[in-house]
């Protein structure tokens, strides 16, 4: 069974090649390589264009005889799409929209959607389940529930089956150590956290320690990005056998604070990392929180990874990998 994987090239959907690979899937990838890296597909088929390119896309669906989608393609900082959300609604929305309807004309009728826990916005409640109402309070959020909303018409229309998988903090990196996060700015906190380990930055700043939680400091749920890629596995495994739709979230169902990061990963690396309290970052919910029962009921999923293996796994590879792929 053949699988395209579009952004493949990038941090998660590199992992997700590799997890296919050793499950035995043939795959696919397509990538513009504006964020991805070569390197971290392996010998993999890699086409290079946008997915949003219809004659691009009709000799990748003409070439190879695709049996389901996994997109991940995507600009994914919440900041940058502050500043600029045409290239946002560009990039996530046209682009996918033309991608799906690439696949309808060459009779592909399963995709798995890379969502985010950014379409909730601040959330009502914690922990979030899938019924939680989706008020997106960025750009991003905005255009991947865009994107879930014009899957769920596709679906009615076209017959289009798709699984949208909203993750929450996604990090780690590859068992081998060889295939991990490698984004230039770096913003998210685990990285950043071990780029102060390893002597690569002077501190971290923390931002805002007056939250209403337990230490001050925002609480995320973290996921490891080698579980989270066995999950895009069991929901396109489950979609092809049931010829449906629907929707996950996948998280750990418990949370940590950014200092209770900050410490975990002080006790992982052995080392001091220095750290500062800041303002708050506009745009942080104090709380993130998922719970994942759903996923783990009906698609069987079951995490391998706690927060210790998350940051050992991605100490491993900036280690060996102090300036990403580009050594
Ligand atoms: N943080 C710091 N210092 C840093 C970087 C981050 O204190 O140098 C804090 C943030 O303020 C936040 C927490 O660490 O409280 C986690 O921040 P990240 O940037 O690592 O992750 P986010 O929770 O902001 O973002 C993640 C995904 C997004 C997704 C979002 C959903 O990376 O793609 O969750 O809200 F949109």
């Amino acid at each position: 069974m053949s699988i395209l994987v579009t952004g493949g090239a990038g941090y998660i959907g590199s992992c997700a090649v590799a997890a296919l690979k050793e499950k035995g899937y043939e795959v696919v990838v397509v990538d513009n390589l504006s964020k991805g890296h070569k390197q971290a597909v392996g010998d993999v088929k890699l086409y290079i264009g946008s997915v949003g390119d219809e004659t691009f896309m009709h000799k990748v669906f003409t070439e190879n005889k695709i049996d389901a989608v996994m997109h991940f393609a995507a600009f994914s900082l919440v900041g940058e799409s502050m500043l600029h959300p045409y290239e946002y609604y560009n990039n996530n929305v046209a682009q996918s929209m033309h991608l799906f309807h690439s696949m309808i004309e060459h009779g592909v009728k399963n995709v798995v959607f890379s969502s985010t826990a950014a379409t909730y916005g601040e959330p009502e409640e914690n922990p979030i389940s899938e019924e939680t109402p989706q008020h997106p309070i960025n750009t991003y959020g905005q255009t991947k529930l865009a994107i879930e909303d014009m899957l769920k018409w596709f679906g009615v229309a076209y017959g289009l089956n798709s699984m949208s998988l909203r993750y929450f903090n996604v990090a780690g990196a590859h068992p081998s150590g060889n295939i991990g996060e490698d984004h230039n700015p770096e913003t998210h906190l685990i990285p950043i956290i071990l780029q102060v380990a390893l002597g690569k930055r002077e501190k971290l700043s923390v931002f805002g320690n007056d939250y209403p939680t337990k230490d001050g400091t925002c609480i995320r749920d973290y996921i490891h990005v080698m579980d989270l890629a066995q999950a895009h596995i069991l929901a396109m495994e489950y979609m092809l056998k049931n010829n449906c739709s629907d929707e996950f979230n996948l998280g750990s169902g418990g949370g940590y604070s950014n200092l209770e990061i900050l410490n975990a990963a002080r006790k992982v690396t052995g080392c001091e990392i220095p750290s500062v309290f800041e303002d708050r970052r506009p745009g942080d919910p104090p709380v993130l929180v998922a719970t994942s029962e759903k996923a783990e009921r009906i698609l069987g999923w079951h995490r391998q990874y706690g927060i210790e293996d998350i940051i050992a796994s991605a100490f491993a590879w900036h280690k060996a990998h102090p300036n990403g792929y580009d050594e």
